[in-house]
């Protein structure tokens, strides 16, 4: 009897951690734009229903600023409430002691991925992310407005200037007075780090560090480059541009309130929903380029991953988890969805994503020659050196010193935080 109840009592907990082994109860963290935590519950929901785990998602603030403090903090106390992140492109290096492994579980599917993600989300030979969409911004146009004015799109910064202004002025006149020109991430977080890298690297600029670690941003075609934006503040753009970031220009955008904007593809399908006062009247061109020698075109490659914690108490359903954010089933949802582009290039060829979202079958190029931040060959420092810029430049955007004078003292700065190397 005795013994008979204890094998009772031992089926039962046998059965109790196989079944725990069964059914996780994961958790996510993700800050995101637009509506993309309510397409992240949905994707989440079906996980839920073919794996018998439940995911709580744990919402963050939209800027990516903001989620890399709090999750080097939460990484640092070891936490073991969060299973899953969602990562930038930029954090691998940061954060790639914290993460598991993930080559081994994802043997099989990383050749379906452009290798220059998996590339960039691999620190010294560990996986430490899997690709779930990348990023490339584009100029966001007014059809109708550029075609009431007979005005192309513009293919240069001056181009751009001036047909924001005219088009600014004439709407004002013809009775809107919230009309703007152009609306950018213009705020103090990493946001303007990307949005100021294309306008230095428009114009032949560089990359504020090169890839070898050499730092050059303090030169006269940056200097250029950071006073032209300069002159929109209070101009073409409001004054309140200076706060914003991604979400805030959208609003202004998707008003109907100004001509232009640079923002990151998800904005194209929330510009289209049904709601939307700009439904059908806009569409996306590459950014404009600069002048002068070496200058052209450039979008600064962005993009998201998930990442396993190392801390997670259940690792093995956290990486069937990240294996299924990435998998092409959610990357097409996503891109019909969301407008994010895939990290998978069949999917920029497929019928039903291209129907969504037309722009996707130039932005396979777009991405491919997208510049990336310079987190490869500052690692560690990575955040310190965008956060020395993004300073330098927004001190520039609201008059407190000029491009040339904000650039030497930036040069100074990040020279000290390299020391001998980086
Ligand atoms: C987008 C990009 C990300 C970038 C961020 C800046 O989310 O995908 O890489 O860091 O914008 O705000």
């Amino acid at each position: 009897m005795k013994i008979n109840k204890l094998l009772v009592g031992l089926m039962m907990s046998v059965t109790l951690v196989a079944g725990a082994a069964q059914a996780a109860e994961l958790s996510i963290v993700s800050g995101d734009t637009g509506n993309g935590l309510a397409f992240l519950r949905s994707q989440l929901d079906k996980f839920e229903a073919e794996t018998g785990n439940t995911v709580t998602v744990v919402p963050m603030p939209s800027s990516t600023s903001d989620q890399f403090g709090q999750y080097k903090l939460w990484l640092a106390a070891g936490n073991a409430d969060i299973d899953v992140y969602q990562t930038d492109v930029i954090w691998a290096p940061q954060l790639a002691d914290q993460f598991l492994d993930l080559t081994d579980a994802a043997k099989d599917v990383v050749g379906n991925h452009f290798p220059s993600i998996i590339e960039s989300q691999t620190v010294d030979g560990k996986l430490v992310a899997l690709p779930a969409f990348t990023d490339a911004p584009a100029l966001f146009y007014r059809k109708d407005l550029l075609e009431k004015y007979n005005k192309e799109v513009p293919t240069t910064w001056a181009e751009m200037t001036a047909t924001a202004q005219e088009i600014m002025d004439g709407e004002r006149t013809a009775g809107n007075p919230e009309m703007y020109g152009f609306v950018f991430q213009g705020n103090a977080y990493e946001g303007l780090t990307c949005n100021a890298l294309e306008w230095v690297k428009s114009f032949g600029g560089g990359q504020i560090v090169e890839a070898d670690g050499t730092i050059s941003i303090n030169n006269p075609q940056a200097a250029a480059a950071i006073d032209m934006a300069a002159t929109w503040i209070g101009t073409i753009s409001p004054e309140g541009n200076l706060a914003y970031q991604e979400e805030e220009s959208r609003g202004v955008w998707q008003l109907g309130n100004s001509v232009f904007m640079r923002n990151w593809p998800y904005a194209y399908a929330l510009g289209n929903s049904d709601d939307s006062p700009v439904k059908g009247l806009f569409d996306v061109a590459p950014l404009p380029a600069g002048e002068g020698e070496g200058a052209g075109s450039a979008a600064t490659l962005g993009g998201w991953n998930v990442a396993v914690s190392k801390y997670s108490p259940d690792p093995e359903e956290a990486i069937k988890l990240a294996l299924f954010l990435s998998s092409p089933e959610v990357q097409k949802e996503r891109a019909i969805n969301q407008s994010n582009l895939p990290t998978i290039p069949s999917l920029y060829e497929d019928a039903d994503v291209l129907a969504a979202s037309p722009f996707m079958a130039n932005w396979k190029a777009i991405f491919e020659q997208a510049v990336p931040r310079p987190s490869a060959p500052t690692k560690i420092k990575y955040n310190e050196v965008s956060s020395l810029f993004w300073s330098a430049v927004h001190s520039t955007l609201s008059g407190n010193g000029t491009a040339a004078e904000n650039l030497e003292g930036l040069e100074a700065d990040l020279a000290d935080l390299k020391g001998d190397a980086w």
